[in-house]
């Protein structure tokens, strides 16, 4: 059974600078709590309680928002702040976080080879990229867990695109799988022409992986950007048999990306029970004031 999850987040965030000179991408705030926190929470939702975080120079944030911080504590009781001490207390029991240091952002297939001393060869593991959102209310890493247990295989998560964005992701060569939704996945085709796409499916961050990637990694060259890259491994192992891709129906937001970022704070305010209604109202309001 899959226990631990590898959430890498060690990238540079280039696409939210400058914003991202300082701030780690995954601490933005989405209303408010930083896109990594609902990561985790995901994960600890699908029995994954161990995670590991793959980190770098200047994401101690990081580490910092899922340990105890006492001072806070201390006065937060001293104000009778309950349910601030509550919420700031238990994020530091929410799983048991370890954290490991790229050292160099070589690629997220480098970034998940570092999870190599922590998952043991022969074990799965989830990996889950650190500014990928997904609906919170859709099972869907369940649904890949299952999959895993199921085939054995290492599980990809997809998601249909227009044909129009295609160029801009790894999208997957498949026939359909087992059930509604699961697909063989043959080949992965890195940013390919819209005309070469073998289908408008592309990869999005969750992966279900046996350990022995970590094998096929140390194997694997520098890919795209000169980075050692996922893709390239999974695309070595579909090779020698299909692995296994689950579609992703619901909401998906890239939180690395500008628009993304603003999709996604409008969709989680939009759902909040304290704040959802009189959110809502007010863009609704501010909408039609501006197309009047
Ligand atoms: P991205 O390419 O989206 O992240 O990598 P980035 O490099 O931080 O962002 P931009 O493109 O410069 O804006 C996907 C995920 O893999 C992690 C990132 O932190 C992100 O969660 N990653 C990427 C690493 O941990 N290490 C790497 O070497 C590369």
């Amino acid at each position: 059974m899959v226990r631990k999850a590898v959430l890498p987040v060690a990238g540079l965030g280039t696409r939210f600078l400058p914003a991202t000179k300082a701030v780690p991408k995954e601490m933005m705030p989405l209303v408010d709590r930083p896109a990594i926190q609902y990561i985790v929470e995901e994960c600890v939702r699908a029995g994954l309680d161990d995670v590991l975080l793959v980190t770098g120079s200047g994401k101690g944030e990081i580490e910092d928002h899922f340990d105890r911080r006492l001072d806070l504590e201390a006065a937060l009781a001293d104000k009778g702040k309950q349910d601030e001490l509550t919420a700031v207390r238990d994020l530091a029991h929410l799983a048991q976080i370890h954290s490991i240091r790229q050292g160099e952002p070589l690629g997220l297939g480098h970034a998940v080879l570092m999870a190599a001393g922590h998952v043991a060869a022969e074990e799965s593991f989830a990996v889950l990229l650190g500014d990928d959102i997904i609906d919170p209310h859709e099972p869907f890493l369940e649904r890949m867990l299952e999959a895993h247990d199921r085939t054995g295989r290492p599980v990809v998560a997809l998601m249909e695109v227009p044909s129009d964005q295609v160029h801009l992701y790894g999208v997957a060569d498949v026939e359909p799988g087992e059930r509604d939704g699961e697909f063989l996945v043959h080949r992965l085709v890195e940013k390919p022409p819209v005309d070469e796409a073998p289908s408008n499916l592309i990869v999005v961050g969750r992966y279900v992986l046996p350990g022995a990637i970590f094998d096929v990694l140390h194997e694997t060259p520098p890919g795209r950007g000169d980075e050692i890259q996922l893709t390239d491994a999974l695309q070595t192992m579909a090779a020698d048999e299909p692995i296994i891709g689950i579609r992703l129906d619901a909401e998906r937001y890239d939180t690395g990306d500008k628009l993304g970022f603003l999709k996604a704070t409008v969709q989680i305010a939009a759902q909040r029970e304290d704040l959802g209604k009189e959110f809502l109202e007010w863009l609704r309001a501010w909408i039609e004031e501006r197309e009047a």
